[in-house]
């Protein structure tokens, strides 16, 4: 697995207004759609181009444009649906498929209560979007689930994570081509599994307790 933190003062400052208590939810989600945008310049570094030849005004001349089958899209809903127009903005040709996760409460387990993704992903390049990697419960699983659909390359986005989360997902994806790119790494999970210091709930914080 490759993990990649980014090191940048204008993602810290997203973020550390993001962190903040007193942002209210219309600021929350503007910033998570421009800090998704940011952090997507990263996570597309290795996204498939082909050559592509054009004509300029001057000459003829051969560029890349972002190969077939498209790029997929997997916000896990619910909160990684408030990342998702921050990464199609930068990746407008992807397609979007849906992913529900959620604990069971009686075996604790995370299971997929939603999903709408292509059957066969063998040849796709996905990007798992998931705000906060705590444990990596969901996000560990969301991932099973697109490599029992075939999927090689997975590259995950989330705004924070912590190192237990971090540490599951290595363990769990070992042997497979899998990039987590996170806006920070913090310094841990509490005893109620959030990440200290966080941001608190960033489903509640985008939507509210609904
Ligand atoms: N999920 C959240 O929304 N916040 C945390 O701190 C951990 C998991």
């Amino acid at each position: 697995m490759r993990l990649h933190v980014a090191d940048h003062p204008l993602i810290t400052h997203k973020l550390t207004v993001l962190r903040d208590r007193n942002t209210p939810s219309p600021v929350f989600r503007q910033l998570t759609e421009e800090l998704v945008t940011l952090l997507a310049y990263e996570a597309t570094r290795s996204v498939r181009v082909s050559p592509h030849e054009i004509q300029t005004p001057i000459t003829t001349t051969v560029g890349v444009k972002i190969s077939e089958p498209r790029p997929l899209v997997v916000p896990i809903l619910r909160a990684g649906l408030g990342m998702l127009d921050g990464m199609v903005k930068l990746l407008p040709s992807a397609e979007v498929g849906f992913l529900g996760m959620a604990r069971n409460e009686e075996t604790l387990e995370p299971t997929t209560y939603a999903e709408r993704l292509p059957e066969d992903l063998s040849d796709r390049q996905c990007f798992v979007l998931d705000p906060m990697l705590a444990t990596g419960g969901s996000l560990g699983a969301a991932m099973e689930f697109l490599f029992q659909r075939g999927a090689r390359d997975v590259t995950a986005i989330c705004l924070l994570g912590a190192p237990e989360g971090v540490a599951a997902i290595e363990k769990q994806v070992e042997g497979r081509d899998v990039t987590l790119v996170l806006g920070a790494l913090d310094e841990r999970l509490n005893e109620k599994g959030y990440i200290v210091p966080g941001l608190g709930d960033a489903g509640d914080r985008l939507y509210g307790t609904v």
